[in-house]
């Protein structure tokens, strides 16, 4: 049991990976707390996991982009176990590939909202539980929030802000000895990535780009980032304010990269 005990909590839990944490961290001994908006899917993963090992997962109904609905979720999870020892701020969202003139400002605003303002008010809310048990964070960010995406300058934005927000807090944290970690996946398949591929007009095209990516074939699983994230919070104690690539060796070599003559994106 490498995590035996130690309070978790997973936002947007119910699956991807977000679920492949819940599944990992709850293997590990862990008491995990998760959230995200969808009851029926929570309920269904909280069942299977308490089946396991009673009492391992509870599942709280929380949106993300409503920062009252986060403070009430740490307020419930502090209230019933009394200390968080690892957050995992994974909840986010890739809109669609656009063009710049194809989004709008609030397109942008929302997005902020859910993928970044959200980890502030998490961490914010979170924190004071966190300190006096030396716990430690571990924020969802992104490969392209460093390495950058063709016609998706809302989502890149927010995730290379989740990398330097990590590095600050991380920073200040350390005063606490809480540790401020994220990790940066390329890709992972999820029901995230599945859309991307159901909406596109060649999914058989879209899934092998989608494994070519990387330089082992394939996409990464909701187990390996589970596992990174297992690894991050139990064992890797002199690591902090590090962006961890979950990424397969996708940010390697050059590829075909010019976009010159394109019109746009294709879905
Ligand atoms: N899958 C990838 O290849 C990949 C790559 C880089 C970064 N990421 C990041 O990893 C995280 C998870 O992505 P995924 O692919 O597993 O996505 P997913 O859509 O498969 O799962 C997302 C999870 O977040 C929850 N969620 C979404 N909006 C929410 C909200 N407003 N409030 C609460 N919960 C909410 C969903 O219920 C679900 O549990 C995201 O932050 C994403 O940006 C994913």
């Amino acid at each position: 049991m490498r995590y035996e005990n130690k309070i978790t909590v997973v936002t947007g839990g119910s699956k991807g990976i977000g679920e492949g944490c819940v599944r990992v961290f709850a293997d590990a001994g862990a008491t995990v707390i998760f959230c995200a908006r969808n009851v029926s899917e929570g309920k269904a993963l909280e069942t299977e996991l308490n089946a396991k090992r009673p009492g391992s997962v509870l599942f709280i109904k929380c949106d993300v982009s409503k920062t009252a609905e986060i403070e009430q979720m740490i307020n419930a999870v502090v209230a019933k176990f009394g200390r968080i020892d690892c957050l995992i701020n994974n909840a986010g969202w890739h809109p669609p590939t656009r063009t710049i003139d194809q989004f709008s400002v609030q397109d942008f605003r929302d997005l902020l909202e859910l993928n970044l303002v959200s980890i502030f008010a998490a961490c914010k809310y979170a924190l004071p539980h966190m300190r006096p048990v030396q716990g430690n964070i571990i924020n969802m960010s992104s490969l392209v929030g460093t390495i950058a995406q063709p016609y998706a300058t809302t989502y890149v934005a927010t995730k290379g802000a989740i990398t330097s927000f990590t590095k600050a807090l991380a920073i200040d944290e350390a005063a606490h000895d809480v540790r401020v970690n994220c990790v940066s996946p390329g890709n992972v398949f999820t029901p995230l990535w599945q859309a991307g591929i159901d909406a596109s007009p060649d999914p058989v095209l879209t899934r092998s780009y989608g494994d070519n990516a990387q330089l082992m074939g394939r996409m990464g699983t909701i187990e390996e980032a589970g596992k990174l994230c297992l690894f991050i919070a139990s064992e890797a104690t002199f690591t902090t304010g590090v962006d961890h690539y979950l990424s397969g060796g996708a940010e390697l070599a050059y590829g075909h990269k010019s976009r010159k003559g394109e019109a746009g994106p294709s879905w």
